[in-house]
């Protein structure tokens, strides 16, 4: 028997070796990122930035009429005029979480104790309903201490809600006037600075500036010219490429399977594009070339299963596919489907008690529904009934608040793996393949978006915070916080407030056109697409994977930025990719 002494010893000890203090967060959270050199000195000042047309569409005009009149503007070095009495700020972390977004935290917070030691800084809890409710802690020096360089959103939690009634808008208003906010931080994508340019409109007779941050894992918030990615896109794309690079070295190693992979990124395919430049799969498909080349469902399965009937030939049934989350969006006839399927639930909601909507039949009764419904023309029925029960559970699903197809929820890889097995026993039949095909099927998505952020990443959101505070400082309202070239050594950052009304155009939602910020699908012109169409031939039958291995924070690679962005740098006929 143990005496009582030594028991006592022991679980001191096991509580050390289970401390959820882990030797990496208390090393990131000594990383101090550094600042561009405009942003050294202090919060500067704004001038107009000339040679950038920016139109404003008449919809925008209408409904945003007073911050349609910003223009862009850049941040350079100025002396620093000391505020007359300190201020109140407000941040919300709004959307899916993205690596970086402390850090945005923390940049606005050491910029605003910069300019003024008794600048407070509110964060508002749980997303937009945080400002709704008006449930809020007051950021103090230790949480930001804490939470620095560290992934997800925890710090204050995140939501989806769209302000988008004027009950809503009045409880913002009031939110702000109530706690003398002279400005508000929207740390988010699309959606979210959609939420920032109309609480820009609606707050400024409180006198609450609003300034949005752009942040999202999909990349997809981008601005050509002047913003090249939002942060957040370099950490999860790093998280994906371990995974993928890790299953490279899997299947090469017992030659037995073909590893389906469905990346996240609900519509545009710039994680896959980058995930494949890190690891070198031997398929890899791009959403917006599908749309281009005008290929269906069954077009898509016939390209994956080529390879695959192709590499057998060679004696090779493994390998690695990476099918980006929204691709269904880009396969026109499904597409069409997402979108009539939409209006046809919107419509029998409208008319159905909360108890009989759509969302609560059986899954029996909401096809036989779909498919009696006048608005199908008979062809686009017949698509429907035919295509594989969990792809028509999939268009059924429930659209988010933001009224978003939710592309994450729909198991892609196992669709489209199904499909061309099927495709794959035709072709063994009539003798044209005679390989095995052996399979496992991933999704990297929610891991990505919790990631500890790269240093790359980490920087980047550190400035973008110092940006939002230098455009609240000068008066700034209704602009996204941003730094173009982050190709360049980040003494050469440029930080920039780029008004958000041009950015927002009119998109189908929920059956119905809604302005909002528009999204970025990956550019079939670009230098980087260029060279993923040169290269992409070579990793289907050779081998020729990469591995890129877990993020690093030290040594080689660790400063690393996006291979994507480098390219896109590199212009036209650049060097091979290192
Ligand atoms: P944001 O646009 O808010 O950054 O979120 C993007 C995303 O991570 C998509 O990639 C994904 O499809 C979606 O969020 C998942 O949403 P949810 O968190 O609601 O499941």
């Amino acid at each position: 028997m143990k005496a009582r002494g030594e028991s006592g010893n022991n679980q001191a000890a096991i509580e050390a070796i289970l401390s959820s203090e882990t030797p990496v967060r208390a090393g990131r959270r000594a990383y101090q990122p550094s600042l561009c050199s405009r942003l050294q000195a202090g919060a500067g000042a704004t001038r107009p930035l000339g040679g950038v047309k920016m139109e404003v569409l008449k919809a925008a005009r209408d409904q945003l009429p007073f911050v349609s009149r910003n223009r862009l503007l850049e941040i350079v070095p100025a002396p620093e005029k000391p505020p007359e009495h300190p201020c109140r700020l407000g941040v919300v972390l709004s959307g899916g979480p993205a690596p970086g977004g402390h850090n945005v935290i923390a940049g606005l917070f050491a910029a605003a104790k910069r300019a003024h030691p008794e600048h407070r800084l509110l964060g508002f809890l749980g997303g937009p309903t945080g400002i709704i409710s008006n449930r809020h802690q007051e950021i103090t020096a230790e949480m930001v201490a804490h939470f620095k360089n560290s992934g997800g959103f925890h710090m204050l939690g995140t939501g989806r809600d769209k302000i988008d009634t004027p009950p809503k808008m009045e409880q913002c208003r009031r939110t702000c006037a109530a706690l003398g906010l002279s400005g508000l931080v929207v740390v988010g994508g699309d959606d979210s600075n959609t939420n920032a340019a109309f609480l820009a409109e609606n707050l400024r007779e409180t006198g609450t500036q609003v300034i949005g941050i752009p942040k999202t894992i999909d990349g997809d918030l981008q601005v050509p010219g002047l913003l090249q990615i939002p942060f957040g896109f370099h950490s999860a794309c790093m998280a994906f490429a371990t995974e993928i690079g890790n299953l490279n070295s899997d299947c090469k190693s017992d030659l037995k399977y073909w590893h389906f992979s469905r990346l996240m990124g609900r519509s545009a395919s710039h994680i896959a594009l980058e995930v494949a430049f890190q690891t070198h799969p031997n398929v890899i498909l791009i959403g917006e070339e599908i749309e281009e080349n005008d290929l269906t469902i069954h077009n898509v399965v016939r390209l994956i299963a080529d390879v695959v009937v192709q590499r057998a030939q060679l004696g090779k049934n493994f390998g690695t596919i990476l099918i980006p989350e929204g691709i269904l969006e880009f396969i026109q006839e499904i597409n069409a489907l997402i979108i009539k399927v939409s209006h046809i639930i919107a419509k029998y909601n409208r008319e159905a008690s909360e108890e009989e909507s759509f969302h609560k039949l059986t899954f029996e009764d909401q096809v036989q529904l779909i498919d009696n419904s006048d608005i199908w023309r008979d062809y686009d029925s017949r698509v429907f009934l035919g295509l594989p029960p969990e792809l028509q559970r999939g268009l059924l699903l429930p659209r988010d608040s933001h009224g978003n197809f939710q592309y994450s929820l729909v198991n892609t890889e196992r669709i489209l793996l199904g499909m061309v097995a099927t495709y794959l026993r035709k072709q063994r039949s009539k003798g044209i393949y005679k390989g095995t095909f052996k399979t496992q099927n991933h999704y990297y998505g929610y891991d990505g978006r919790g990631t500890f952020p790269t240093n790359f990443d980490c920087v980047y959101a550190y400035n973008l915070g110092h940006v939002a505070f230098s455009l609240l400082q000068a008066g700034a309202t209704g602009y996204m916080a941003a730094i173009n070239g982050l190709d360049r050594p980040l003494q050469d950052w440029q930080p920039l407030g780029i008004p958000l009304a041009p950015l927002m155009h009119l998109e189908e939602r929920v059956g119905r056109l809604e302005l909002v910020i528009q999204k970025q699908n990956v550019d079939l012109h670009s230098p980087a697409f260029k060279v993923l169409a040169r290269e992409r031939e070579k990793w289907a039958h050779e081998d020729d994977y990469r591995f890129p291995g877990p993020i690093q924070f030290s040594g080689p690679g660790a400063d690393d930025k996006p291979i994507t962005l480098r390219l896109n740098a590199l212009g036209e006929g650049g060097p091979a990719i290192p």
